[in-house]
């Protein structure tokens, strides 16, 4: 054994562990507005932050001592004082900013809570449901999703598909299926005030959390259902699934019916982790980071019902070969510049 190379990986496994515990310690700052309350202040001492934001003084310090260390947070030792940048904050303590991560401050935590189950599963099989991720997860993927979804849905990535555009402006009908809270049916409702948009999702709480945002007069309607059981009478000019296909119990079953439910000439839109099915050209901190969540949540709660229990990572030539073989011709990648997500526009 090499002692050099057991100890580089003692250091790469410290660094492991501590962004671990700087995720645990962000999370708690976002239950608690312990950073939220330094936005735009300059530096505040422990007893600053404690008082601004109501909280135990000694937890503050510990909390803020750990993301001090961690880079998170700026110290000024001379005066004991924390501060936040501008930048670290859109990212962490803002939900409206493009940049903000705030989602997996409620999801990473989510999927931790299950690992024992998780581990009881990749002894014997089955999973854990989508429901017993609680609450938690299902408002860390609205919160992960709602700032794309309203920044850049309708002026980045629809307009990738100009002849769909012309479409919804003009007055049409949606469907986004597996729409969670709602964030992506609601940006469509907004930017396209004579279209009527459909979100379904067969998670009732999910769909509850979603009809709460809107009023009964919204061009946007909400339906606990299953993407395979979509309406086939409406004729949808456009049909979106937003990281939804890989989670699924039937992907073939809902894709074919996604195709039944669209109108002639209409659009499916189709997003997915971007994510080659080569594990070899997925060997980085991002692929470490999606096959994680895809163990922790994507797969054991598509396999936790007996379904595919395809994976984040199952690529596009899976993608293209499943929408063919559920009847559709056509099947293109557009071009649109996002480190996560991949989107295929697919017809016929
Ligand atoms: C990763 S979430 C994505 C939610 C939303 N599209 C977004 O981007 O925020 C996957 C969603 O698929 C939903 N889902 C799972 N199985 C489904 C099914 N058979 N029919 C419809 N939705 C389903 C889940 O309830 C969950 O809301």
């Amino acid at each position: 054994m090499d002692r050099e190379k057991a100890m580089a990986f003692v250091d790469q496994f410290t660094a492991m562990a501590s962004h671990t515990t700087t995720i645990a310690l962000l999370a708690i700052a976002d239950r608690t507005d312990l950073l939220r309350v330094m936005v735009g202040k300059g530096g505040m001492t422990a007893v600053d932050i404690a008082t601004e934001a109501e909280l135990e003084e000694r937890y503050v310090t510990e909390i803020a001592a750990g993301l001090a260390a961690a880079g998170v947070l700026g110290y000024d030792p001379n005066f004991e004082r924390f501060s936040l940048s501008d930048e670290i904050a859109a990212v962490v303590a803002d939900d409206t900013s493009p940049y903000a991560m705030v989602g997996w401050l409620d999801t990473l935590p989510a999927t931790m809570s299950r690992l024992r189950e998780i581990a009881d599963a990749t002894r014997h099989g089955g999973g854990v449901p989508f429901e017993e991720f609680g609450d938690d997860m299902v408002r860390g993927i609205d919160r992960g999703s709602a700032p794309s979804m309203r920044i850049l849905l309708t002026r980045r990535w629809l307009p990738a598909m100009p002849d769909v555009v012309e479409r919804l402006s003009a007055g049409d009908s949606i469907a986004d299926v597996g729409c969670g809270s709602g964030a992506a049916a609601i940006a469509m409702a907004t930017a396209y005030p004579a279209s009527t948009i459909w979100g379904f999702d067969v998670h009732e709480g999910s769909i509850e959390q979603a009809k709460a945002k809107v009023s009964s007069h919204s061009n946007v309607h909400f339906e606990a259902r299953s993407g395979d059981d979509i309406p086939t009478d409406i004729g949808f000019g456009l049909i979106t699934t937003f990281d939804v296909i890989h989670d699924l119990f039937d992907p073939l079953g809902t894709v074919r019916r996604i195709r039944e439910a669209l109108a002639e000439g209409g659009a499916y839109l189709m997003v997915e982790p971007r994510m080659s099915a080569r594990l070899e050209e997925n060997l980085h901190a991002r692929g470490a980071l999606l096959y994680g969540i895809s163990t922790l949540h994507c797969l054991t709660q598509s396999l936790a019902i007996g379904g595919a229990g395809l994976g984040a990572a199952w690529g596009p030539e899976k993608a293209e070969a499943l929408c063919r073989e559920a009847g559709f011709s056509s099947f293109e990648e557009l071009p649109i510049d996002n480190p996560f997500s991949a989107f295929y526009r697919v017809g016929g």
